[in-house]
């Protein structure tokens, strides 16, 4: 995708077979691009496509790439201290000029200092994830000039989030790769598009193919993100094991974390099913029983079960240690297939979107004025 244009322009000004881009072509590249012209706007690049920041997964190679071929890049800064954070955004600057964002926690224990590096570097688009971000923290951000986008869990949420002054809100489903709220993708967007208008929108969570993407445009979307269809491409770092582990899995294979005990909450993680997720299952057995015989304290055993995860999603990305590691990953991991450039990931899923417009074109086109009236039509007739 050439950097800097609408998909429309792309089409028109391309040389060869662009130019013979007949009219229904122009027709369903400049609808798409009415569709996600605000999401464009809002990021500053071509497609309103944002790769999911993912930790160890979203660094300078991955971020770049997504952004050099027309999407928007996020930066993971989970696992970073706010010099590696200065590092990583300096190098990934000096490979794209084009615009990228960076992914803070707002649990983080040094988030003002991590604000500061993105202001140092006028990074333009700061993402906070993991709760409601306090006023301090978004008026830092905006007070740098660059905007906020927040992840929202429901439309009360998202409001007070906008009233804060966010400037985009992200709605992420169950089906995502990562922590996963209890709500599916789909309806979360039925929850909150229709209500909440004043700030673009961008869905996330279980988007494997240009179809879906068109959908949530279609329900009022500004754009959409996603993480589990970058992790296998070219330009991700992530181990070659972990790449495959992706290839081989389908759907069913990226589970939600279980939780034993309503007393010992699991924060709820979506990955692939291998030989840690069954352990992970008699750790909190055993730890509750031990608890239960008063042989360890509530917080203590708390503690123990916290800690079980802590490493194993770099042991599996960078180590790729796939046994013992955590294989974070979303349902959409049914549609990895093979490893990809970052630019043919995009441009298929841009190229679904746009062959479901045009095959809805031509369904149109082949009706006739006096076809007959649907079902509901008839119903309605009688009534
Ligand atoms: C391996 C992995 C690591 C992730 N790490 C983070 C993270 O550090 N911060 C964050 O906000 N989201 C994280 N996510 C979620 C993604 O940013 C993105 O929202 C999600 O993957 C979208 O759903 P999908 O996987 O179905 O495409 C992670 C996802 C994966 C698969």
């Amino acid at each position: 995708m050439t950097e800097g244009i609408s998909v429309a322009d792309s089409a028109a000004g391309g040389g060869g077979a662009a130019h013979q881009r007949d009219a229904e072509s122009e027709r369903v590249y400049a609808e798409l691009d009415r569709l996600w012209a605000r999401g464009r706007q809002v990021l500053g690049c071509d497609l309103a496509i944002m790769g999911g920041a993912m930790t160890w997964v979203s660094e300078r190679n991955l971020v770049a790439a997504i952004s050099k071929a027309g999407g928007f890049g996020v930066i993971a800064s989970g696992s970073m201290s706010p010099h590696l954070l200065s590092r990583e955004i300096r190098a990934t600057q000096a490979m794209t000029t084009r615009p990228f964002g960076v992914n803070l926690i707002t649990l983080h224990p040094e988030l003002l200092e991590l604000i500061d590096v993105c202001a140092d570097h006028h990074v333009g688009h700061v993402v906070l994830a993991g709760g409601l971000p306090s006023n301090a923290a978004v008026s830092r951000i905006k007070r740098s000039g660059a905007r906020v986008f927040c992840f929202a869990p429901a439309v009360g949420f998202a409001r007070k989030l906008v009233r804060m002054g966010v400037d985009a809100i992200v709605i992420e489903g169950n089906e995502a790769g990562g922590h996963i709220g209890p709500v599916s993708t789909g309806v979360l967007a039925q929850e909150i598009l229709p209500h909440l208008t004043s700030v673009p929108v961008f869905v996330a969570g279980g988007i494997g193919r240009g179809e879906a993407m068109l959908a949530y445009l279609e329900m009022g979307a500004s754009g959409v993100q996603l993480g589990t269809r970058f992790v296998c491409a070219h330009e991700s770092i992530a181990h070659p094991r972990f790449k495959r582990a992706f290839i081989c899995a389908a759907a069913r294979d990226a589970v939600a974390s279980v939780q034993l005990d309503p007393r010992f909450p699991v924060i709820p993680v979506r990955a692939l099913n291998n030989p840690t997720t069954e352990r992970f299952v008699a750790v909190q057995r055993r730890v509750i029983d031990r608890f239960t015989r008063g042989e360890l304290s509530q917080k203590a055993a708390q503690l123990e079960i916290e800690h079980f995860w802590a490493g194993a999603l770099r042991r599996a990305v960078i180590d790729g240690d796939i046994e013992s590691g955590s294989l974070m990953a979303g349902q959409s991991v049914g549609f990895v297939t093979r490893e990809q450039s970052t630019a043919e990931i995009l441009e298929e899923l841009v190229g679904q979107a746009l062959a479901a417009l045009t095959a809805r074109g031509e369904r149109s086109c082949r009706r006739t004025p006096r076809s007959a009236p649907t079902s509901l039509g008839r119903q309605g007739a009688r009534g």
